[in-house]
């Protein structure tokens, strides 16, 4: 189905939009109307006066949808249609890609690219799946895809390591990339119940339209699959970074996170096993050049770590860089209007890119991932649990782990142990069960 909901691409309406008044008319497709395209749609409607001033002007011509009947909370632009060979017919300076999960947007995408038009992406999905064959197809065809909006959405980074190979010398990334969990644990140590934070962040935007995504880790790891093919030239696949989600995390574990002296938090981490095959001379092929260690888990983190002060919605990464140093980024990492900006702002780029995204292409290499061994933060809640303190240690012991800080407290005990691998720690979990003590337990990083 076909809805002309105002003027279409055509000379007229470029004149109207200042076409031979000095400006320049982007014209612009949009694959998907929900919270994140209606922004689209409205901030391109906001940004006419900032953009003027530079000479340019958007016209939204089309948009694509599943029922074009639902209201939408934007202004009328162009036609929207559910109809993807009707969408197809548009004649798109750039398109912008607000569809949820795989398909249709890889299909579609790859079409546009082949056509030799840009696409810019908000679908980490996507881009997670199919970025690097999508980016050969664009290379290829003499045009870019844009991925910006994808990771830390309102956070404009990824573009600016894709472009400087030395920044983008990456050894180590730790972050948090999901804006819903970060603020549903937010909304729990302020009292919230999960149920109630959750429907806020749907409420907000914030939240994919399944939003096991998102409390799972599997958003989180997405995007650090993402991140570690423009950080590290790494292609790995989703499933083999280990994701555990925020279910279970109470206000208790919690305030004994802080006790411990610092936050629990949604982390997403990877880092080289080895270093690039270049500086240690290692060929390029060797298992060890070529491997990554990765999660996406809550963590533990200190008070003094940059991701300790990070709340609610608001993403952040911490990158070492081995040329660099170390480089911190934050800020609002979901919401419509913010991802909005972010989109519009990489298809003025596209549109404009004179170098069809050369600078952009790079070979990523395919590697094995593995769990890293890190520190681990447990809490012991049950019966009487501070009492049996010594049947604690006497486990700890046994499983030969070093508790590095402990607080016992009305409700149960906590603990800090030092980096271990994670099927001791479970021993240690196992045998606290059988006493009719439950352990929590979640990974811990200290730098
Ligand atoms: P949403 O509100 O569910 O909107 C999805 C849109 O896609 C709807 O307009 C829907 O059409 C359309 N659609 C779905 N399946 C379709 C199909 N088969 N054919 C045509 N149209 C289809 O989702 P959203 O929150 O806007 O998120 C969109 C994308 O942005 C997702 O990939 C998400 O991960 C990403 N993202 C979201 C945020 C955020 O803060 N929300 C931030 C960064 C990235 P109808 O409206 O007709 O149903
Ligand atoms: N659902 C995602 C999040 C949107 O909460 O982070 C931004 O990618």
């Amino acid at each position: 189905m076909d809805v002309a909901m105002a003027t279409v691409s055509s000379p007229g309406a470029d004149r109207a939009l200042g076409a031979g008044r000095g400006l320049r008319v982007i014209h612009v497709g949009v694959l998907g109307l929900g919270n994140v395209g209606q922004a689209v749609v409205r901030a391109a409607a906001a940004s006419a006066d900032v953009l003027r001033r530079r000479g340019l002007a958007l016209s939204i011509d089309s948009a694509l949808v599943r029922d074009v009947t639902k209201p939408r909370r934007c202004p009328r632009a162009g036609r929207l249609t559910s109809n993807v060979e009707a969408f197809m017919r548009g004649r798109f300076d750039v398109v912008i890609d607000a569809l949820p999960g795989r398909e249709p947007a890889a299909a579609i995408a790859g079409r546009l690219l082949g056509k030799g038009i840009p696409v810019v992406s908000a679908n980490k999905v996507l881009i997670a799946a199919d970025g690097r064959r999508l980016r050969r197809l664009a290379a290829r065809a003499g045009t870019s895809l844009r991925i910006e909006a994808a990771v830390m959405a309102g956070v404009p980074f990824v573009g600016a390591f894709e472009r400087r190979p030395l920044a983008a010398h990456v050894t180590r990334v730790a972050g948090i990339l999901n804006g819903t969990s970060h603020f549903i644990l937010s909304r729990i140590a302020a009292g919230a119940p999960f149920d109630v934070a959750l429907a806020e962040a749907q409420a907000l935007g914030y939240a994919e339209p399944n939003p096991d995504a998102d409390v799972s880790g599997r958003d989180a790891r997405e995007k650090l699959v993402v991140l570690a093919d423009v950080l590290f030239g790494c292609a790995v696949r989703s499933a083999s970074i280990v994701a555990e989600g925020i279910a279970g995390i109470t206000p208790d574990a919690l305030a004994s996170a802080a006790s411990l002296g610092g936050a629990l938090k949604p982390i997403v981490f990877a880092a080289r096993a080895a270093a690039c095959a270049q500086e240690d001379g290692l060929p390029a092929s060797s298992t060890a050049a070529r491997a990554l260690t990765a999660f996406a888990a809550p963590a533990w983190v200190p008070a003094s770590h940059p991701l300790a002060a990070i709340t609610g919605r608001d993403n952040a990464v911490v990158i070492d860089s081995r040329f660099s140093g170390r480089l911190v980024f934050a800020g609002p990492g979901a919401g419509p209007d913010v991802t909005a900006a972010t989109l519009l702002d990489d298809a003025i780029e596209a549109a404009g890119d004179e170098t069809k995204g050369e600078s952009r292409i790079r070979t990523s290499h395919s590697v094995s991932v593995r769990a890293p061994e890190t520190g681990w933060f447990v809490r012991i809640t049950g019966e009487r649990a501070p009492v049996k303190t010594a049947f604690v240690d006497l486990q700890i012991r046994a499983a030969d782990l070093t508790v590095e800080k402990h607080r016992a407290d009305s409700r149960g005990i906590s603990l800090l142990i030092s980096p271990a691998a994670a099927d001791r720690v479970r021993a240690v979990r196992s045998a606290l069960a059988a006493q009719g003590l439950t352990a929590r337990v979640w990974r811990a990083l200290h730098d």
